[in-house]
């Protein structure tokens, strides 16, 4: 069983995803913070988000995902930086390094792989990101799409860098999803976009554990001996 969980910065997918995999017994891939771990790599390296970046970073990166008690770890060339990933620095130049081919070639691989993998030892996977039901899995058994308004989804974000232990204005949170969100809808390769047979779930009134329901139901209508 393979669920895609696509939408924009701040909807909900993550969290969503994450307990929904959970509540299935299945495996839950954040292909995000695979894109994070990338742009992290590219900071570190000091390298542009250009195509001559990728082909200066991207020899010597390797992400790994792998899977601990507490979730689903991401290793840059062998250094656990999951709690690297959700900072304002990584988020302020991701979207960018994402446009790259080259990047966006290696990761939907990757994901394919470990998707593959995962549903096979597993029974499923859930994957969250921008084109998991459009690109990497346009065959995935269920697909959705979630959505929720700006405001709403600022606050959400504002909320988990402070989590993290990151001050920054409800302003500065909007403009950066604002700019997140025109980058990840108007490139050229994989554009977030609703795939044509996805369910849309809209968020902005609704408590995660709707959310995570929502997407149970879905999967146990899918295939309701199986689950
Ligand atoms: O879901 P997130 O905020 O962690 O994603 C970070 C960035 O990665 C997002 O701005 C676009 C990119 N991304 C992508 O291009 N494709 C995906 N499948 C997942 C994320």
């Amino acid at each position: 069983m393979i669920v895609t969980i696509d939408g924009p910065a701040g909807s909900g997918k993550s969290t969503t995803a994450r307990r929904a995999a959970f509540r299935l017994g299945y495996v839950y891939l954040d292909t995000g913070a695979m894109y994070r771990a990338v742009a992290l790599a590219f900071l570190r390296a000091g390298a542009e988000a250009t195509s001559e970046g990728a082909t200066a970073v991207l020899p010597s990166t390797d992400i790994d995902v792998r899977y601990e008690a507490d979730g689903m770890h991401v290793f840059l060339n062998g250094q656990d930086v999951t709690d690297d990933l959700r900072t304002a620095e990584v988020g302020g130049v991701v979207s960018q390094i994402s446009t790259l081919a080259p990047v966006r070639t290696h990761m939907v691989d990757e994901q394919r792989r470990i998707g593959h993998e995962k549903a096979e030892a597993h029974g499923g996977v859930v994957l969250d990101g921008r084109d998991t039901g459009t690109v990497v899995f346009p065959d995935a058994d269920v697909k959705i799409f979630m959505v929720a308004d700006l405001d709403e989804r600022a606050r959400r974000r504002k909320q988990e860098y402070e989590e993290a232990g990151q001050q920054i204005s409800l302003e500065e949170v909007r403009a950066e999803i604002e700019e997140r969100d025109r980058r990840d809808r108007n490139r050229d390769i994989a554009p977030l976009r609703r795939a044509e047979d996805a369910i849309l779930l809209d968020t902005t009134d609704r408590t995660i554990a709707e959310q995570v329901a929502f997407v149970v139901d879905h999967v146990k209508a899918r295939f309701p001996q199986g689950t």
